[in-house]
């Protein structure tokens, strides 16, 4: 089923095609379902991931190495136009470079997600930024992008959107807020 197809599902009926049987989502299903939890999904983990991590544990290559260079350079080519692409050692780092890179400084306000993984936040706290929580959307638990307008103000520097279990955030919406306010954006993801 293309994406074009599914667009206008509920995210229950889009649940239940990714929990099918023929689905790569099933391809390991390690979870146990446990009675009375709900699975939303599960993360999706290629077969051929085990080979990778083998191969680079054989080669004694655990940080920086070949697979770093050649991650780079296919991400960039893939996702980022050729632009340079930099690899760092966890989401956190990540975000945290980001928000340094943007010129974020103590003192600036932000919107940020309000349900996530705390690393979203860390960082912010940690350079003195302040942080207005937007509220999610019942139906993708992603950022509401009707209380990410009413939040927006002159003191705003920057929305950070989350996209949450392969669900995407509004981005349309999202970068045209941003762009009308001339506040930077960044975007994240949890388990997606
Ligand atoms: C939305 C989001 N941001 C940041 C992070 C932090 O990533 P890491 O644990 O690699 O530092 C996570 C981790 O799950 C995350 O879900």
């Amino acid at each position: 089923m293309s994406s074009h197809q599914t667009e206008n599902l509920t995210l229950h009926e889009k649940v239940k095609i990714m929990n099918r049987k023929e689905s790569p989502m099933n391809e390991f299903p390690l979870m146990k379902v446990e009675k009375g939890n709900k699975v939303l999904f599960h993360p999706h983990i290629p077969k051929n991931a085990n080979n990778y991590i083998a191969d680079t544990l054989s080669a004694r290559w655990i940080g920086q190495g070949p697979k770093v260079d050649q991650f780079e350079i296919e991400y960039s080519k893939k996702f980022c136009n050729n632009y340079t692409t930099l690899a760092v050692g966890s989401g956190t780092d990540a975000l945290h470079l980001a928000y340094l890179l943007a010129g974020l400084k103590p003192g600036d306000e932000v919107i940020s997600a309000l349900f996530t993984c705390t690393a979203t936040n860390i960082p912010l706290l940690y350079m003195g930024v302040k942080i207005k929580f937007a509220d999610v959307q019942s139906d993708t638990l992603n950022i509401d992008v009707n209380h990410v307008r009413e939040l927006i103000s002159d003191k705003t520097k920057a929305i950070i959107c989350v996209h949450y279990g392969g669900l995407p955030c509004d981005m349309d919406e999202l970068h045209a807020i941003a762009g009308d306010n001339g506040v930077c954006f960044f975007m994240t993801n949890m388990r997606s």
